[in-house]
């Protein structure tokens, strides 16, 4: 295994009953933004459940966060926090309210243009603090230190970080899923599914902790998604899925072994050009990478095959060849157009183009060993056509 270090102070407050916690885990005293999307927690409770907990709290709100949260929509919320002298942050929505939270606390303390933060890459140490309300799980962003912002001057989406950025504590009650559509259940799905996949699915190294760790959350998601499609309102349901997706992306997995993330890097190009959902991106583009690197990934393909299909026969060859068969199959139950055709008539351009802004950003050698260059990623791109 290779050595690590591993960090995670956010506190979770997990269950039905988790928003009666919140007047307890934040201070009274704080002058609080609230932060949302376009309106879904006004139409499911959500907003007024959690106004009834801040009770006499200074408290401002800044609504229509979009998704894929742009750095033009959060520069309006930066004002409004200079001018109030906002001390706390509560973000009530998705991964794109939490990661456009996020944005907005660090880049309150940054002195020069925020945009530099994402395009330099510099790690957020100082931060105000972030409590979160989850309403959709798929990101895992209430419980890790990750955000990606989209700027919609120059086409790009990128991602920030730091430890500063871990919220102080996440309310998550499962009862929410009741009123997310199919759409968000299958993006969810398919979010969580990658996101350990990006943390497993590279070569072997007998880590036998994480690789089982992995495995279990894979399978969990393949058993979970048929009956959570049909059966949202199910608390088992619901409170399986959103422990899933949290877990799935909290830091843990990744540890100590090779990742790869290089299909959430190409997936954030496809958004950025397409305004593709996040998590479809991703089933567009995984199955074609992994027919690309086949020789890199045949092993961990393999082992995959075994322990989450429950492919025992044949070679390595065969196996990870069903292994791949058995996934794309899995994304087409999910009923996700996997063609980038289906979502823009200027599909062709992509490959060109992400190899040229891979290029320009240094991003020269993705994947596990390095072998995923532009050229590359290219050829891998034309696959998804
Ligand atoms: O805007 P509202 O009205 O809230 O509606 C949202 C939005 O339209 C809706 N929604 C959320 N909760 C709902 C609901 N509708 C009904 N009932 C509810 N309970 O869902 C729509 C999508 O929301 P969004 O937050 O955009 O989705 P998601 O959670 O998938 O977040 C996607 C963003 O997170 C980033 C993605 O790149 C993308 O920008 N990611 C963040 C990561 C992180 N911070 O760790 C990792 C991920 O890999 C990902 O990159
Ligand atoms: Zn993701």
């Amino acid at each position: 295994m290779n050595s690590f270090e591993l960090y995670n102070p956010t506190k979770v407050i997990f269950g039905v009953d988790s928003y009666s916690k919140i007047d307890s885990e934040i201070p009274r005293e704080a002058r609080v933004l609230m932060t949302y999307g376009a309106g879904s927690i006004k139409n499911n409770g959500v907003y007024d459940a959690v106004m009834k907990q801040l009770g006499n709290r200074v408290v401002f709100e800044f609504g229509d966060i979009e998704p894929n949260p742009s750095l033009q929509t959060l520069e309006k919320a930066l004002s409004l926090m200079k001018s109030e002298s906002i001390d706390y942050l509560l973000a009530v929505g998705g991964g794109s309210v939490i990661d456009g939270t996020k944005f907005l606390a660090g880049a309150i303390f940054y002195q020069g243009d925020p945009w530099d933060i994402l395009k330099k890459g510099i790690r957020i140490n100082k931060a105000l603090p972030i409590a979160t309300v989850l309403t959709l799980p798929a990101t895992g962003s209430e419980n890790n230190s990750g955000a990606v912002i989209t700027n919609k001057l120059t086409n790009e989406k990128l991602g920030m970080g730091g430890p500063a950025l871990f919220p102080i504590v996440s309310f998550l009650n499962p009862e929410v899923v009741k009123s997310i559509p199919r759409r968000q259940l299958v993006n969810g799905l398919m979010d969580s599914f990658t996101h350990v996949l990006e943390q497993y699915l590279t070569y072997p190294i007998n880590a036998m902790v994480q690789d089982g760790y992995s495995e279990s959350l894979l399978k969990s998601i393949v058993k979970l998604a048929p009956r959570l499609i049909n059966e949202p309102y199910n608390e088992v349901n619901a409170g399986n899925f959103m422990w899933i997706c949290s877990m799935a992306l909290n830091g843990q997995l990744g540890k100590g072994v090779p990742t790869d993330w290089s299909t959430h890097i190409i997936g954030h190009e496809l958004t950025a050009l397409y305004n593709i959902d996040h998590a479809v991106t991703l089933a567009i583009v995984f199955p074609n990478l992994w027919k690309n690197q086949f020789e890199n990934k045949k092993e961990k393909l393999a082992q995959y095959a075994e322990n989450v299909w429950n492919i025992q026969e044949g070679s390595i060859d065969e196996k990870a060849k069903m292994a791949i068969k058995c996934t794309e199959d899995f994304i087409s139950s999910l009923q996700i157009d996997v063609r980038l055709s289906s979502y823009s008539l200027e599909y062709k351009r992509a490959a060109n183009i992400i190899k040229e802004n891979l290029k320009s950003r240094g991003q020269t050698r993705l994947g596990e060993k390095g072998t995923i260059t532009p050229e590359v990623a290219e050829r891998i791109i034309e696959l998804c056509y």
